[in-house]
């Protein structure tokens, strides 16, 4: 006898899965209490023990949700649904950012990713959904480097781009990373047993807060990610000759801090008056001994600049260091730069662009293809595979501050492009 399927059922049956927004939204929350501060920002820096709590609990979440979570030698926290293969054999489909933070930083800049693909595979496992690829969810570790200077720590291990990182990392006070990684579940003499091939993956995709102004402006919902930015970090010290603040005659002093003011300004030039780069910064400069009445004998500074033209970074990079000598011979102090992370500007796929803008425009939201002014694992993990990055809105287009921000539907709405687009690819 034949049994018609009522319709309001095939009709359920055939609609793709939906996101939980209510449920996004208060993971989102939750996250945010783990390392929050007093004035509403959020400090989890990579590997450290805030860095830990998070990890611990979205592992937790994901086994509570019926998932499973791992974590590689590199510390990558890595999710799947259990039961094995979901595909039909093509590579599997990453999705995810990072959960740490910088200093004082907000909610939103790398967790918002790593919830969203949370619950991208939570919804994908309650519908019970086959897919044409495994999807698996994955919080990079170390993405800001922070605490421990190696940005893109996680995904570089990630895309076996071994060679590039140092071989005993230290954090900025020289402790080292072996230990704080043993901590996190990873294991630093095994990181090439969490590097993954090239052509391993169908793709990665990062859902991410835009940290710019844009798509507020321009009153767009969605953001597709054409291009990230290339960046250039140099970790600059200035050796000087110590001395007492009230006896050491000006005439003849080393003072390193007074070169460092002096390449400080110098280095804005570089991008705002010069105009060698896009950006240039420095945002971290450690004085020793730090104490008001005495002249430093030491000085670090980190530098960061940013362009999307890899020949202008260099020239940029060859301007600091260029600098930097004719403002130390005039200081009489000693200098030297280290390369930090030089992060190549990368194209997102043009395939995965295309299913993110179809995915918006099949669920209603105004888009807008843009470049990234930011990091982003997908830059690293382009060297594997193929990346797509789908921005939304930040009220005010501030990040990496307490104030970032993105209204809820947003939220929603970029995990809800996120799902969609897992599901098209
Ligand atoms: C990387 O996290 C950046 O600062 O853009
Ligand atoms: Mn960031
Ligand atoms: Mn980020
Ligand atoms: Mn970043």
């Amino acid at each position: 006898m034949h049994n018609p399927v009522p319709v309001a059922d095939k009709l359920r049956s055939d609609a793709p899965p939906r996101i939980d927004g209510a449920r996004l939204l208060d993971r989102l929350d939750r996250l945010a209490e783990i390392g929050a501060g007093e004035n509403g920002g959020v400090t989890r820096m990579g590997f450290s023990e805030a860095d830990r709590e998070a990890r611990a609990h979205v592992a937790r979440q994901a086994v509570e949700a019926g998932l499973t979570a791992a974590v590689d030698a590199g510390g990558n926290l890595l999710i799947r649904r259990p039961g094995g293969h979901h595909g039909s054999g093509r590579p599997p489909v990453l999705v995810g950012s990072h959960l740490d933070t910088v200093a004082n930083g907000g909610r939103l800049d790398g967790a918002y990713g790593v919830i969203a693909a949370l619950e991208v595979l939570q919804t994908l496992h309650e519908a019970g959904a086959e897919t044409d690829h495994e999807t698996i969810a994955v919080a990079f570790a170390n993405e800001e480097g922070s605490l421990f200077p190696q940005p893109f720590w996680g995904s570089m291990v990630f895309a076996g781009r071994l060679d590039a990182l140092p071989s005993e990392p230290e954090d900025y006070s020289g402790k080292p990373l072996r230990e704080a990684l043993a901590r996190a579940g990873g294991d630093l003499s095994r990181l090439a047993s969490a590097t993954w091939a090239p052509g391993s993956l169908t793709a990665y995709l990062e859902l991410h807060v835009e940290q710019g102004p844009v798509l507020e402006r321009l009153d767009r919902t969605i953001g597709v990610v054409d291009s990230i930015t290339g960046r250039t970090q140099l970790s600059v010290q200035v050796h000087g000759r110590a001395g007492h603040a009230g006896t050491t005659p000006m005439e003849g002093r080393r003072d390193p801090l007074v070169v460092a003011a002096r390449l400080v300004d110098a280095v804005q030039a570089l991008a705002r008056e010069e105009k060698l780069c896009r950006v240039a910064t420095v945002g971290r400069l450690d004085v020793r001994p730090n104490s008001p009445n005495t002249i430093p004998d030491l000085v670090r500074l980190d530098v960061d600049l940013r362009d999307s033209d890899p020949a202008r970074l260099r020239a940029a990079e060859r301007t600091v260091r260029e600098t930097l000598a004719t403002l130390a011979r005039a200081g009489n102090v000693r200098v030297s730069v280290d390369a930090g992370v030089r992060t190549a500007p990368v194209q997102t796929d043009p395939a995965i662009r295309d299913a993110i803008a179809a995915s918006a425009t099949e669920l209603g939201y105004a888009q807008l293809t843009l470049p990234s002014g930011a990091g982003h694992d997908a830059q690293i993990v382009a060297d594997i595979g193929p990346v797509g990055m789908i921005f939304v809105p930040s009220v005010d287009g501030v990040s990496h501050v307490p104030a970032e921000r993105t209204a809820p539907d947003d939220l929603v709405a970029g995990a809800e492009v996120l799902l969609r687009t897992v599901l098209k690819l």
